[in-house]
């Protein structure tokens, strides 16, 4: 099974809203297997289908992705119900935003409904590290990146670094 290649900012695709998924068939499911082995390889916590380049309401993560302790989880149009309190994330990072990591404030806990890769209906409460790859994931559904919620100034920093990367290359 191939792995996908993950789009990074600034590629526009990764500002497109999603389309919930419609039917769960074998292409769904095949790309699912294809997304967990990115996931796994890059290695990362969390992948949204948008971020290898597939508009669909569909993401997966593992907040303990070591070998050993592997528990993928799978979750199709979700919807964030409710969500309480305010954290800071620490040192928040994505895997469409290389090489940079920055404080994101987020709910302290979340109610989130979806389905599983079944479609059966799944409801999460979450709090903590999940809370925050949750709201991650699903803000990549709706377009944002964790940079669209950090301050003006620092995001700033983070283009001007990249447009000169993307120059040099
Ligand atoms: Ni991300």
């Amino acid at each position: 099974m191939a792995e996908l290649e993950v789009l990074t900012y600034p590629d526009k695709f990764l500002k497109q809203p999603t389309k919930p998924v419609e039917e769960i068939d074998g292409t769904i499911q095949k790309l699912i297997d294809r997304m967990t082995e990115t996931m796994y390889n890059a290695p990362g916590v969390g992948l949204a289908a948008i971020q290898v380049g597939y508009d669909k309401s569909l993401l997966i993560y593992d907040i303990s992705p070591k070998e050993e302790k592997r528990s993928l989880q799978v979750l199709i149009n979700p919807r964030i119900i409710t969500s309480e309190g305010t954290i800071i994330s620490e040192n928040e990072g994505c895997l469409s935003v290389p090489d940079f990591r920055a404080d994101v404030g987020r709910a302290a806990s979340v109610l989130v409904e979806g389905l599983d890769r079944t479609g059966k209906p799944i409801r999460i409460e979450a709090e903590g590290l999940l809370a925050i790859v949750l709201q991650h994931e699903i803000d990549h559904l709706n377009g944002t990146l964790f940079i669209d919620r950090i301050s003006p100034l620092k995001r700033e920093l983070y283009k001007r670094r990249i447009k000169k990367k993307l120059k040099r290359e």
